[in-house]
């Protein structure tokens, strides 16, 4: 049964790589919606992968949500001299404090034996507010850090349950209903066909930054996700998805 179930997950990476035009896709089996422990398990494939991919001195740039943080609490201790740079990709965007990139960097900072930065921004910013903290020194060297991130470790949710759990405006809600907004990652709305419908504003990496130079993880789950996950692809910047057997079933349905 065991031979079966892996060829079975063969078999759905393989048609996910099709389906998503991504080159790379791990299948973790169960799904997250029903079942906490799935999470914990894209959270190991996720740092197996990191420690295969790694390199000296690498700087990591991470977003927030309950993904992430399964990730940071299945981190291990890198090699000796391995020095990696933990940093958070943008300033917070309405999270709970557990979910929050700035907590995750440190976790997995601490989990790893490796270093971290934080981005101290108020969330959300206004165009004045923006203009001013741009100028201080302490945010312009940290963004600097985070735009050469090596490599992007990030989330994707549901458009509308990102906006309600980052308590966003009712203005902003009925904005993602009319343009039917689909997906959220990295505080940027997605459609159905992967256009940009609204984003958040706050400082750091933006999605123009997600170039060639960046390997870049997606790790998102639960058959609920699976509108979500492909709407993301739609504009596809990423080279890794890991994700698990419900949200891979949906996404292959259609
Ligand atoms: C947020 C990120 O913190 O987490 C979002 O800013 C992401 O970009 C979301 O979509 C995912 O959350 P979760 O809890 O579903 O992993």
């Amino acid at each position: 049964a065991l031979i079966g179930d892996l060829s079975r997950l063969e078999t759905l990476e393989d048609q996910l790589k099709r389906a998503l035009s991504i080159d790379n896709v791990i299948v973790v089996p169960g799904d997250s919606d029903h079942n906490p422990q799935i999470k914990v398990e894209m959270g190991k494939a996720c740092v197996a992968h990191l420690q295969s991919t790694l390199q000296k001195s690498n700087t990591v740039a991470v977003t927030g949500g309950s993904t992430i943080a399964a990730v940071a609490d299945a981190m291990k201790p890198l090699p000796e001299g391995t020095d990696v740079l933990f940093v958070p990709a943008r300033g917070g965007i309405g999270e709970k404090v557990e979910n929050q990139a700035s907590r995750i960097v440190s976790e997995m900072a601490r989990r790893s034996n490796s270093q971290y930065r934080m981005l101290y921004v108020p969330d959300p910013i206004s165009d004045s507010t923006y203009e001013l903290i741009m100028q201080e020194p302490h945010v312009i060297d940290a963004l600097s850090v985070i735009k050469d991130s090596n490599i992007v470790l990030h989330g994707v949710g549901d458009a509308l349950r990102m906006a309600e759990r980052r308590k966003s405006s009712q203005k902003v809600i009925d904005l993602l209903k009319s343009e039917n907004a689909v997906s959220e990652a990295f505080g940027y709305y997605f459609d159905v066909d992967g256009r940009v419908v609204y984003k958040v504003k706050t400082v750091g990496l933006q999605l123009e930054d997600l170039d060639a130079s960046k390997h870049i993880i997606t790790v998102a789950g639960g058959a609920s996700k699976g509108h979500a996950i492909t709407s993301y692809f739609k504009q596809g910047k990423s080279n890794m998805l890991i994700t698990d057997q419900g949200a891979a079933e949906k996404i292959l349905r259609g």
